[in-house]
């Protein structure tokens, strides 16, 4: 099906995909309306647009914006949506060796993002009370927002300070690293190695849209696990804070996608 010349196609036959995303592909249809219709009724809307989603195609599309070699493992329909998605895919550059096809609807649970070490960031999205135990022990960066570390631990997060619980809370079932995402209050971060709760502050923007920041922010730190392992976790995630702020600052999910050239030297 795909024939050589296309962007993307000539590393995917010789170079592995450092950042491997494992999850939903989506497509939205948005509609826009002066208010939500009432059951059974049909109103006027102003605006329609089809746009791309799914929480692990929105990581994965972030991490290959700021140049990450990337595979999106997952399945879309065999319809005219899912053929339009994988040429998205493409479109941003990313391997569709092992986005797949089938007849049955797509279904997003959860997403796992893996290099080539086999680092794993696990995004719980959407949370489920009764995840099983082993996401905890398996993955080294659990990453969630603060709804998910709600239902995941039973305690109200509202502050950078109930997110330290929470946090704690998460450790103790196993995991090495945890991040908890609190929208324009940036994120906290704990890990085994160093479990004191960090605050860690993003900057102050003037919010558009928010929607996909959390995919964004797991996208970017994706893309500085896999290529700069070096850093410091602090400052991996002080990047993402950034790379995640300018995507609020514009509409859409993926379209609000900042890429490598359009943000500041100092983050590569
Ligand atoms: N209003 C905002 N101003 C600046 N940064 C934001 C804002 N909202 C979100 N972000 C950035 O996006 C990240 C994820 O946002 P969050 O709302 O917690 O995720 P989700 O999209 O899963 O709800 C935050 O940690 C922060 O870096
Ligand atoms: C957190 O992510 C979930 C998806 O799992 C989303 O439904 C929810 O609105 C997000 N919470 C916040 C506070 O943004
Ligand atoms: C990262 O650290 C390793 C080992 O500590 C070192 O060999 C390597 O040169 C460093 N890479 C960069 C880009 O600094």
């Amino acid at each position: 099906m795909a024939a050589s010349g296309e962007p993307g196609r000539q590393w995917q036959e010789q170079v592995a995909a450092a950042v491997v995303v494992v999850g939903s592909c989506m497509t939205d249809l948005v509609s826009l309306t002066s208010r939500l219709p009432k059951t059974g009724e049909t109103i006027h809307g102003q605006k329609f647009f089809i746009g791309f989603g799914g929480k692990g195609a929105n990581q994965c599309v972030q991490a290959a914006r700021l140049g990450a070699k990337t595979s999106m493992v997952g399945k879309v329909g065999k319809d005219s949506f899912g053929n339009d998605y994988i040429e998205n895919l493409k479109q941003n550059d990313i391997s569709t060796e092992f986005t797949y096809q089938t007849e049955d609807a797509a279904t997003g649970t959860a997403s796992i993002i893996v290099n080539n070490e086999v680092k794993t960031l696990f995004n719980p999205a959407p949370a489920i009370a009764d995840l099983d135990p082993r996401f905890y022990t398996l993955s080294d960066v659990f990453c969630c927002n603060e709804s998910e570390a709600e239902i995941l631990t039973g305690l109200e997060v509202r502050s950078p300070e109930d997110a330290g619980q929470a946090a704690q809370v998460l450790l103790e079932r196993g995991c090495c690293i945890v991040i908890i995402t609190l929208g324009a209050e940036g994120c906290v971060m704990l890990s085994r190695t160093e479990p004191v709760p960090k605050h860690i502050p993003t900057e102050k923007v003037k919010a558009v849209d928010t929607t996909g920041a959390g995919d964004s922010f797991v996208g970017a730190l994706a893309f500085y696990l896999a290529y700069y392992p070096n850093l410091s976790l602090e400052e991996m995630i002080k990047r993402s804070n950034f790379i995640a702020a300018v995507s609020v600052q514009a509409t859409g999910t993926q379209s609000s996608y900042p890429y490598k050239k359009d943000l500041p030297l100092y983050l590569f």
